[in-house]
């Protein structure tokens, strides 16, 4: 960063805040990968898919597909210093390559139509878990508490803008003041209440039938599909294909070792989703439960069993702060997207582009919420609200978005400008990793994100 204050400084510019430290760096980028999807969605898809096997696709699908894309945004990002759209602007010029940054701002703005609202779930849990009111052994009365929030209307709409609000606040301090601060604060945070709750979990009696549904590795599971769902689930977990990681890797010095930190980024969040996994499973078995999908698992069945152990309610509320925490990095680095497009492209303060942003996200995400209750009638392409986000984005535009990252560099930028970035100008040795890089994104991911893209739309079965 220092580089480009200085030079923005002597062009009279105002400069352009950054992170200030790699560890900023890595908190933040980390801070967005981690996230919902690690502690629901990672470990119950690897019990179902086959355990330890399941784990080694998903590692290979991340290496060689997720964490390419995630190094070709950072590099966008950081060889224009610019917001999504801005950076396919200066790279590209008088072409159509900044609607990959225009397809960011709107996957970002879809996304957190509904992952504000699923957040505001976990805050009010949080609550929820400190006043007693969802610790019950009985699945029942667990099931009945949540009916009652996510058919209610005020409840959580009220979460929801809480959440808006709370992040809000984070993104108008700034990037390196908001943004860096507190997700370096909050990754340790994360790490240790995780690493808490699994000893709890795995010191129950029986947790072993838990670690087996993980982690018994069984390749006879594996199949095309299963093939396909590690690749959609790597690209999810990784916040790629929608600008997060271009305008991320905006606030980054040039000296910020990018490849390394791609890895550092990618093995720490899988850790997290095995972490959580083992949080989860073991606990679950060893109070008799059936491990469940979803909003099930995490509303339903988490209470119950954490109601069912000893010095349970500690170990709940430390359950819902650490999934709480989780989110609020994810919403930081989604929320960043369309407040750095409009703060650079229409000039408009850091304060107002962010109440704009929460207050247009809030009005959206209304409709995701209230999807099940008040605009249930509502469906379209036979999708509610919720649903529909979800559906867009996941399946259509971060894989149509990444497969365009990926295409760009390997076959508009090209390697001798794209290693200038990769090596930091030649400092770092690394032209091997580049070229195998480079290999990857201008033939392999392409044409694997096109399989999953057209296998999620239904165009090829297995
Ligand atoms: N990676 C986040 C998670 O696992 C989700 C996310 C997707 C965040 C895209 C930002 C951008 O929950």
């Amino acid at each position: 960063m220092q580089d480009t204050w200085l030079q923005d400084t002597q062009l009279g510019k105002k400069p352009r805040e950054g992170f200030s430290s790699s560890v900023g760096v890595i908190a933040a980028t980390l801070g967005s990968a981690v996230g919902l999807g690690n502690i629901w969605k990672f470990p119950y898809v690897t019990g179902q898919n086959g355990g330890a096997a399941f784990i080694l696709i998903y590692l290979i699908a991340a290496l060689l597909i997720s964490a390419p894309i995630m190094l070709s945004e950072l590099m966008i990002g950081r060889k224009t210093h610019a917001n999504a759209v801005g950076a396919f602007k200066t790279l590209a010029k008088h072409e159509p390559w900044f609607l990959v940054g225009v397809s960011g701002v709107i996957s970002s703005f879809l996304i957190m139509a509904f992952y504000s609202c699923v957040a505001g779930w976990v805050f009010s849990y949080v609550f929820k878990a400190v006043a007693g009111t969802i610790e019950s052994t009985s699945p029942q009365q667990t099931f009945a508490v949540f009916q009652t929030l996510v058919n209610g209307v005020g409840e959580p709409l009220f979460w929801q803008l809480f959440v808006l609000a709370f992040t809000g606040t984070i993104i108008m301090a700034g990037v390196s003041k908001g943004i860096e601060r507190v997700t370096k604060a909050l990754m340790p945070i994360l790490f240790v209440l995780l690493l808490i709750v699994d000893i709890r979990s795995l010191t129950l009696p029986g947790a072993s039938q838990g670690l087996k549904f993980l982690f018994q590795p069984d390749f006879s599971k594996i199949s095309i599909s299963v093939i396909l769902a590690a690749l959609g689930l790597a690209f999810f977990k990784l916040s790629v294909g929608m600008g997060t990681m271009t305008t991320y890797g905006s606030y980054m010095g040039e000296n910020e070792n990018l490849p390394k930190t791609v890895l550092t980024v990618m093995l720490s969040d899988t850790l997290v989703s095995i972490m959580a996994g083992i949080a989860i499973f073991p606990a679950v078995y060893a109070f008799g439960f059936k491990p469940d999908a979803g909003p099930s698992l995490l509303f339903i069945t988490i209470p119950t069993v954490f109601s069912s152990m000893p010095f349970g309610r500690f170990f709940m509320i430390l359950f819902f702060i650490l999934v709480a925490v989780a989110a609020t990095g994810a919403i930081l680095s989604l929320l960043e997207v369309p407040v750095a497009y409009i703060v650079e492209e229409y000039k408009i303060s850091r304060r107002m582009a962010t109440l704009g942003t929460i207050m247009a996200i809030a009005l959206v995400g209304s409709t995701a919420t209230l999807s099940t209750t008040l605009l249930s009638q509502m469906h379209i392409f036979g999708k509610n609200f919720f649903d529909l986000y979800d559906f867009v984005t996941s399946n259509i535009l971060l894989p149509l978005g990444g497969i365009f990252f990926a295409i760009f560099v390997g076959w508009r930028w090209g390697f001798e400008d794209m290693f200038e970035v990769f090596s930091n100008h030649g400092r770092l040795k690394n032209e091997g990793l580049a070229r195998i890089y480079f290999i990857l994104v201008k033939f392999f991911a392409p044409v694997a994100i096109a399989l999953v893209l057209l296998t999620g739309l239904g165009f090829i079965q297995f």
